[in-house]
């Protein structure tokens, strides 16, 4: 695992998205489409508002792209400005050019939400695999929707949200916490690790408990986000203040100091 501290959360936004372009080059180097993994949240918008700038200003081009969607709310009908799938689209795909019919989440809106993770299941493993999958941290460890308790083998499923979470999220529903739903899907903790690379970012003091016990606490179902240990590639974006809890800080700026000139991310 790369822990790689940053001084500012612009400073992570802008190493987020080099590792995102750097997964799309590779998967272009192979000749197969890239397929993007996003999340939302607040964490990746810095980097998200990078990679559109390098869209519009240095012509990068997503054109060929497939993003898959992390998770969705139940019951939230298609349109709605929070549900997961409208986020990406304002914050990101519409902006980059990606064809709105090569953005996938799994289906909250349908008739039928306990059916939905199986077909997201299927949807994934037609669309190959994920070169880079984006994740935030809940301030409970939770990654995508896994709450504390999810299996780490768990595959796209219905969840219920914790009450801290939905606390978390009621901002972006303009602080009513009972506007923020009970139920989502999210792609499994087993979903996650089988995308080729995993990046998390998240900035701030509030994440500072959680990081250190997904990065360097035990692997556990209560910290969802301890499943990164099991993956063999994965880089960790952290400002100074999300990282402030880690007992190795000073060997993760030692070694992004020493990095080698061709190691990218
Ligand atoms: C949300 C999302 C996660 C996100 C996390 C942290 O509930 N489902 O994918 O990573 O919580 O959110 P934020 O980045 O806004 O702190």
């Amino acid at each position: 695992m790369e822990v790689v501290l940053l001084p500012t959360p612009e400073n992570c936004g802008r190493v987020v998205a080099d590792a995102l372009q750097a997964a799309l080059a590779r998967a272009r180097d192979r000749g197969t489409p890239p397929v993007l993994g996003l999340a939302t949240g607040s964490s990746p918008l810095l980097a998200y508002r990078e990679l559109v700038r390098r869209h519009t200003e240095e012509e990068l081009s997503f054109a060929d792209v497939t993003a898959v969607l992390l998770d969705e709310y139940v019951g939230l009908p298609v349109g709605h400005p929070e549900s997961y799938r409208e986020v990406i689209r304002r914050e990101l795909t519409d902006a980059v050019g990606i064809d709105p019919a090569q953005v996938h989440g799994p289906d909250g809106a349908g008739p039928d939400p306990l059916a939905a993770g199986p077909a997201y299941e299927e949807l994934l493993r037609a669309a190959g695999p994920v070169a880079v999958q984006l994740l935030g941290i809940g301030t409970n460890g939770h990654v995508g929707f896994n709450e504390p308790g999810s299996s780490l083998a768990s595959r796209t499923r219905v969840k219920t949200l914790t009450e801290q979470t939905r606390a978390d999220n009621a901002r972006f529903f303009g602080g009513d916490v009972d506007a923020v739903p009970r139920h989502v899907i999210t792609q499994g903790l087993g979903t996650i690790l089988g995308a080729q690379h995993l990046v998390l970012v998240a900035t701030g003091e509030g994440k500072a408990a959680p990081v250190a016990a997904a990065v360097e606490g035990p692997v556990t179902a209560s910290v969802p986000g301890s499943v990164l240990q099991l993956h063999p590639r994965v880089t960790v974006v952290v400002d100074e203040a999300a990282g402030s809890r880690l007992a190795l800080a000073d060997h993760h700026r030692y070694v992004l100091e020493h990095k080698l000139a061709d190691q990218g991310w």
